[in-house]
């Protein structure tokens, strides 16, 4: 019998071992090959072995070349392990969708992760499911979801999103600065909408920053952030 050459798409976490889950490291451990961005393999140090297992550092653009190089390589029965930061089934479908078609899809299991959006929410006491989300962190056109974006904060949802950074061409830069200056120029009063900024969740460096929106006007933050607009209504059960 033919056995498949199987990959895992694990999500890791933000960055903390802590939120690596007992899944996500069982795939890690039985893969022969490790294939990830560095900072996304910084946060499984701990679990891989350099020794045993072929770990492959990648960038984006290197690697279409090393997914097509380790499906070539590896033999009927071996396990592969791509594993993504926070949860993969949140903002990395551009290259999961490219996995699915290199290793077909019925050979790939997708394990998910703790996402930065959880730990956003987590942190403001905004819940995801009283939130506009999105992702502005890909490659594609972005003029749809920022028009959701003012409809949604006009519509007094709160929002958890991912910035786009963008350095090597700023018409494409949509970070905190940018998202509040297009807040206002699209009739959102901005002095009065609360906003945190959270950088590098869950890691050592941790920052966090609460104001309105008005004051990210001209702010720099990393490009590992998270941002929350935050107009929740608390609501308990006593209320119903
Ligand atoms: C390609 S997206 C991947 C999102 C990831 N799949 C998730 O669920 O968190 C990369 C962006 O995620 C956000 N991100 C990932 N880890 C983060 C962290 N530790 N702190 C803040 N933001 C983070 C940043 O906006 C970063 O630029």
């Amino acid at each position: 019998m033919r056995l498949p050459r199987k990959l895992f798409v694990v999500g890791v976490g933000p960055g903390s071992p802590l939120c690596v889950t007992d899944a996500a490291k069982e795939a890690v451990k039985k893969s022969k090959y490790i294939v990830g961005y560095t900072y996304t393999l910084a946060t499984i140090e701990g679990i891989m072995d350099r020794k045993k297992q072929q770990v492959l550092e990648v960038t984006m653009k290197s690697q279409e070349d090393v997914y097509q190089d380790v499906y070539k390589r590896m033999k009927d029965g071996e396990y592969c392990t791509v594993p993504f930061t926070g949860d993969v089934n949140f903002s990395e479908s551009e290259v999961v969708d490219r996995l699915l078609e290199i290793f077909g899809n019925d050979n790939v299991q997708i394990i998910p992760g703790i996402s930065s959006i959880q730990v956003a929410a987590a942190k403001s006491r905004v819940p995801t499911d009283k939130a506009f989300i999105v992702t502005f962190h890909v490659t594609g056109d972005i003029e749809q979801k920022k028009k959701e974006l003012v409809q949604a904060v006009k519509d007094g949802k709160s929002v958890i999103l991912l910035p786009r950074p963008w350095p090597r061409d700023l018409t494409k830069h949509f970070m905190q600065s940018e998202i509040a200056k297009f807040l206002r120029e699209n009739g959102v009063d901005t002095s009065k909408l609360k906003a945190w900024v959270f950088e590098r969740l869950t890691t050592d460096k941790e920052t966090t920053f609460t104001g309105f929106v008005r004051d990210l006007e001209g702010k720099e933050f990393s490009d590992l952030s998270a941002m929350v607009i935050d107009q929740v209504k608390r609501q308990t059960y006593l209320e119903f």
